[in-house]
């Protein structure tokens, strides 16, 4: 299948859109491993299907990668759907919001080459999205240095503070900003308290009633142009005439609830988050697509069964290109975990697998999928994912391994053309997951894609 991306010129997108009716089903794209999966690039080859692209959580810790005519493109809070002239993009109601990284990556995207008028008309920001205010981020920052060996290994965004602040009652939403007196209210209710946690906790300045609303006045002018405050109707209108992707960021593994609690981030990737995350409920979702690498990346902390720190790691991390979109870090690499994939089916609401950077093998003579979890204590061979992380140093991987093809497979073109040898592991690896392969990627353009 080709598909074809257009950067924007200004035309006015919605009548295109008014015209088209549902086509495709919608669709979420999940990370089904720790995240940099290549979301991105699935998200983007899928947008061409959908009249509406929503990101349903996450924050500014997300970096998205987007390679369109051999330019690449870094999202992190904007749905990568903006490269395409006649498309809605909402950053939904379950993201966080830093004004000021928002402000940054559009100011990006403009420099290259995505119209200022475009964002106008095709982007939308959900008031009731929180935003993360900069005691947040300097709150990350001291619990990241104050945790020492045990530190998450964060991006330091301010993600977690942000999402506890929310479910502790006592966030700031995009809409706060645009009512003042009401706004005041909220801020004699909260800013007392937390700032005697930012001065007795944290030992962090606090601050002050003003100050706090001069900045809620900068936020409110860089949201103003984008914040949908006809969200129901729009989103009524969305869910029952138009084709939604919902897209994801992190991994499932990185899932507040389901991923290597304490190392994770703080809301929801998995497919369930986008029924809460984009307002639109379970009934909306049609499709889950698993995105997974044909190996394993994480970058931070936590644990990694089939983690690689030989030559073999450096050599699929030096392949691959692994180091993080945002902030610099190389992703630490390991065999497939099908162990990881099998649960993330499960607890993801995986329907089907896009599978890329088959590509990174095509140098490998022997690769290895791990089938299993083998406790070295008591010798139990088990598929099922330990959820209790610091038992995991008790795990050893039980390998498959598999004859490498050697040859390049980035220019082939549909999946009966890959040698016999990826299919055999392909193959495997989807019995082993327990969800079908639909996607396959090896290269980070829209080309070096087929559909199988
Ligand atoms: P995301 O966070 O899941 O969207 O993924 P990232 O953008 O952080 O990291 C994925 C990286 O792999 C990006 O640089 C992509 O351009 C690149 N990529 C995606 N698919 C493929 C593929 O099939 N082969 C190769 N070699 N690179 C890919
Ligand atoms: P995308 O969307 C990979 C990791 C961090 C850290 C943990 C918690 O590009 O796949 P946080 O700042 O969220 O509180 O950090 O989660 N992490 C990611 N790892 N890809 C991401 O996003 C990530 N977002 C957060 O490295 O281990
Ligand atoms: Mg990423």
């Amino acid at each position: 299948m080709r598909l074809k991306s257009q950067i924007l010129t200004g035309a006015n997108p919605l009548k295109t859109i008014k015209a088209r009716r549902k086509t495709v089903e919608n669709t979420v794209v999940v990370g089904a491993q720790f995240g940099d999966e290549g979301k991105a690039k699935i998200t983007d080859l899928l947008a061409e299907n959908a009249d509406v692209v929503i990101r349903y959580q996450g924050g500014s810790n997300a970096g998205h990668t987007v390679v369109s005519n051999g330019k690449k493109y870094k999202f992190h809070l904007i749905p990568s759907g903006i490269l395409y002239e006649n498309k809605i993009c909402f950053i939904g109601a379950g993201v966080v919001i830093n004004p000021l990284d928002f402000q940054k990556e559009m100011t990006e995207l403009i420099s290259d080459g995505v119209s200022e008028a475009h964002f106008k008309e095709a982007l939308k920001i959900h008031p009731l999205a929180h935003v993360t205010m900069p005691w947040h981020t300097e709150i990350d920052g001291y619990s990241e240095s104050a945790l020492g060996k045990n530190k998450i290994g964060t991006t330091k965004k301010g993600i977690g503070p942000t999402y506890t602040d929310k479910y502790a009652r006592s966030g700031i939403r995009v809409e706060d900003l645009f009512n003042e007196e009401t706004l005041s209210e909220k801020l004699d209710a909260i800013l007392p308290l937390k700032n005697k946690s930012l001065e007795k906790v944290y030992g962090l300045q606090p601050y002050s009633k003003e100050d706090v609303t001069a900045l809620c006045r900068k936020y409110r002018d860089i949201f103003a142009p984008f914040v949908c405050f006809e969200w129901q109707k729009v989103l009524d209108d969305t869910k029952r005439n138009k084709t939604i992707l919902f897209e994801g960021a992190q991994g499932v593994l990185l899932d507040i609830d389901y991923g290597t609690y304490p190392y994770v981030t703080s809301s929801n990737p998995v497919g369930g988050g986008a029924a809460v995350g984009a307002s639109m409920g379970p009934l909306a979702i049609k499709e889950v697509i698993g995105v997974f690498k044909a190996y394993i990346t994480r970058v931070g902390e936590g644990p990694f069964v089939t983690e690689l720190t030989d030559e073999t790691g450096e050599k699929i991390q030096k392949i691959g290109a692994e180091f993080g979109v945002t902030t610099g870090r190389a992703r630490r690499c390991g065999w497939f975990d099908a162990v990881i994939a099998k649960y993330s089916v499960l607890v993801g609401g995986i329907s089907s697998i896009a599978l890329t950077k088959l590509d990174v093998f095509d140098t490998f003579p022997e690769i290895k999928l791990c089938a299993a979890y083998r406790n070295v204590k008591t010798g139990e061979v088990s598929e099922y994912y330990p959820t209790n992380v610091y038992t995991h140093k008790d795990y050893e991987p039980v390998y498959e391994v598999f004859k490498g093809w050697m040859c390049d497979t980035t220019n082939v073109k549909s999946f009966d053309g890959l040698p016999d040898e990826a299919k055999i592991y392909l193959k495997r690896l989807e019995e082993v997951s327990g969800a079908p392969i639909k996607i396959v990627s090896t290269g980070p353009d829209r080309e070096q894609t087929m559909f199988v």
